[in-house]
């Protein structure tokens, strides 16, 4: 997909950090976008600041939706159908996550069953709820967002980190087998695995506030610690995001760092779980984000996973 003028694109996890950045550039091109989040009040905001840069006749919607469930994702659905008078859908962004659950032994298993069901069930439902809608399209595009930590189930070896790398080892395995799928059954659809590496995002504090945590001075200080030390920030992720789109890259991988250590976990993987990896990562200036994570023992600004 060439231009996004004119095409229909759902987005979750709208409200904030690389799916406000999605809507924005989207909407910017004159795409009509549907985007939702699980705060509405953020997911409007971003609805507002779409439409004042789209061009007239860009029609931008926004929902409350928590993507972890399958009923609220149904009913965003239908409501993408009635306020854009459609039967289908062009690009379908699965962005929604949040970090946590980081220790499967010896952590809380309400925090762990809620960060894959947003990172993994969340792509899942929305994936099985707009696919329909998707190969109704001339020409679709689902974009599945994983992680570095869709290859490497790790922020370094002194912290648990189980959850969020499980989902994101889903996301981009389904994301990957779609691709052959697509082909064979839908072949004007196309998929790709986002697979960012440290994004200058609130998603430290956001992922506090959904896991329900109490936001301490501690966390609000490694949460902005976590955005201000990012190499790469939000705007530059979304259109690294939409020019991989454009190039009809199955793999997008966001950022000089998510390049590195791909290439780093393919040529030593016997030793990505050791410290002498995030040594390596150190030496080659590509984990600023977990060196920084690991003196403030925490995963994505968390005091507790
Ligand atoms: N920031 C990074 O360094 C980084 C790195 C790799 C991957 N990612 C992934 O990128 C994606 C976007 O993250 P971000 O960094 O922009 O974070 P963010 O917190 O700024 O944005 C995520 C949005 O998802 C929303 N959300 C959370 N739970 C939800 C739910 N149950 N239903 C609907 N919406 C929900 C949040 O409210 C938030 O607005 C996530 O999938 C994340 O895992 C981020």
């Amino acid at each position: 997909m060439k231009n996004f003028r004119n095409q229909i694109a759902v987005v979750t996890g709208g409200g904030s950090g690389m799916g406000r950045d999605l809507c924005l550039q989207l909407a910017a091109e004159g795409c009509h976008i549907s985007l939702s989040d699980i705060s509405t009040d953020t997911a409007a905001e971003t609805r507002d600041m779409a439409t004042a840069i789209a061009p007239t006749g860009t029609r931008v919607t926004s929902h409350g939706c928590d993507v972890s469930d399958e009923a609220s994702v149904s009913a965003w659905r239908d409501a993408v159908a009635a306020e854009h008078e459609t039967d289908h859908v062009n690009l379908v962004f699965n962005n929604a996550g949040i970090g946590g659950g980081g220790a499967f032994v010896d952590g809380s298993r309400d925090d762990w069953e809620r960060t894959f069901g947003v990172c993994w069930y969340g792509v899942y439902y929305c994936s099985r709820v707009f696919m329909p809608m998707l190969v109704a399209s001339d020409e679709g595009h689902i974009v599945n967002t994983s992680s570095i930590n869709g290859f490497w189930a790790s922020i370094g070896p002194h912290r648990s980190h189980t959850a969020y790398s499980a989902a994101k080892f889903a996301v981009k395995g389904f994301t990957e087998a779609l691709v052959t799928d697509l082909r064979l059954n839908a072949p004007h659809v196309k998929a790709s695995v986002v697979m960012p590496g440290h994004i200058g995002t609130g998603i430290a504090l956001n992922s506090t506030q959904v896991l329900g945590h109490e936001v301490s001075a501690y966390v609000t200080e490694m949460a902005a610690e976590f955005r201000n030390s990012a190499p790469t920030s939000s705007e530059q992720a979304a259109t690294i995001i939409l020019d991989g789109v454009r190039d009809d890259r199955w793999r997008i991988l966001v950022g000089d760092d998510a390049h590195v250590i791909d290439s780093m976990v393919r040529d030593h993987p016997e030793e990505v779980y050791e410290q002498s990896f995030l040594q390596r990562l150190v030496e080659q200036n590509a984990m600023a984000g977990v060196v920084n994570r690991q003196r403030g023992n925490t995963s994505f600004g968390h005091e507790n996973d």
